[in-house]
């Protein structure tokens, strides 16, 4: 298997007027071609700073301070952040799904217009041949009617539609990654369960990787096979996916399980419990484990010592904890 990505101990800071955010502070993750791995932790965690980070999106008063970011094989801090070689990379060969359609696509131009500029731009298509690919996107991507469809503007079409327009844009440059950013936070749960069947079907048919970002570790279990939680910066966890749900070792990793529902589930067939407590201010956090004063298994050394490095905890399992939460649930 072929690393598509691979991210070395990044960090992205903001300077800010109330101090330095560090709202990415040392994470490593990496992806291979035709995986999919999710991004999961609470809002404000770092989740979007990170992918927006890969991409080379981030723009003042935030600034990559360290780390590494290998796409197939090239560094990509190497390259300027709106230079050639980035934005021929951006929006083809590594594209983004976004929450909210509405504000990532251009209101005034139609579906047929947004999606032939891409195929000019990139594959150098002509109008024509472009036209007859994105009807035949959109055709892959479920949207009825396609070939009249095309022609109509973003605010003609339902919010999970819309999502599937984004979803043809994305897969329209044969990517070799697509980011997902809370994708479907914005409709209906049965809509949210065709869109994230839909994207594992044509990443696994195309083969491209896929991350997943996502607040509700529920929903990503059943797409991904590996996940990363994430909890003010940093990677607390990880690991295959179907271990992080049936074993998670981090206390953390366990309030995210017991809080949210899971896809498929029944409602009221589990009590759903909410994690005590707010995530820490990024800025001037304290030097002990961000979890700390939201942790129901802290110990007294959880107190003094500084916050813990990912270790290994078991065959592709990370865990940046002291305590040993098994048994214990
Ligand atoms: N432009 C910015 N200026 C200052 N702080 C920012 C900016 N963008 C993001 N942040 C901070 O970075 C942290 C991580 O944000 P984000 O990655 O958007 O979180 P998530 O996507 O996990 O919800 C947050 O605390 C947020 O306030
Ligand atoms: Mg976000």
């Amino acid at each position: 298997m072929s690393v598509v990505l691979d991210v070395e101990n990044l960090k992205t800071y903001f300077h800010t007027e109330y101090g330095l955010v560090k709202a990415v502070d040392g994470i490593s993750f990496n992806i291979n071609q035709g995986e999919i791995i999710g991004l999961v932790g609470e809002s404000g965690c770092g989740k979007s700073v990170s992918i927006l980070s890969v991409m080379q999106l981030i723009l003042t008063p935030g600034e990559i301070i360290e780390g590494k970011i290998t796409f197939e094989g090239k560094d990509l801090r190497q390259f300027e952040a709106n230079g050639p070689e980035m934005r021929a990379i951006r929006g083809s060969k590594m594209t983004m799904i976004f929450q909210e359609p509405m504000t990532s696509l251009n209101p005034v131009l139609t579906i047929r217009r947004q999606m032939t500029e891409i195929l000019e731009l990139h594959l150098d298509m002509d109008r024509a041949s472009a036209g007859e690919r994105a009807v035949e996107l959109l055709r892959m991507v479920g949207v009825p009617d396609a070939a009249s469809r095309i022609d109509d503007y973003p605010h003609q079409f339902s919010g999970g539609m819309r999502q599937r327009v984004m979803i043809a844009m994305a897969i329209s440059c044969n990517p070799m990654i697509i980011f997902a950013d809370e994708p479907t936070t914005a409709v209906d749960v049965t809509t949210q369960a065709q869109l994230l069947e839909l994207m594992k079907d044509l990443v696994t048919r195309l083969n491209t990787a896929l991350i997943i970002v996502t607040h509700n570790l529920g929903v990503v279990a059943r797409y991904a096979q590996r996940i990363y939680v994430m909890y003010a910066g940093r990677i607390v966890e990880s690991g295959p996916s179907e271990e992080i749900f049936d074993d998670p070792q981090h206390p953390y990793t366990i309030g995210l399980l017991n809080s949210v529902p899971r896809l498929g589930e029944k409602h009221g067939t589990r009590k759903l419990v909410p994690i005590y407590g707010v995530p820490p201010n990024l800025i001037n956090m304290p030097p002990t484990c961000a979890f700390l004063p939201r942790c129901t298994y802290k110990t007294a050394q959880c107190e003094k010592e500084p916050w813990p490095a990912l270790r290994s905890a078991g065959d592709n399992r990370y865990l940046s904890c002291y305590v040993d939460v098994r048994g214990k649930q």
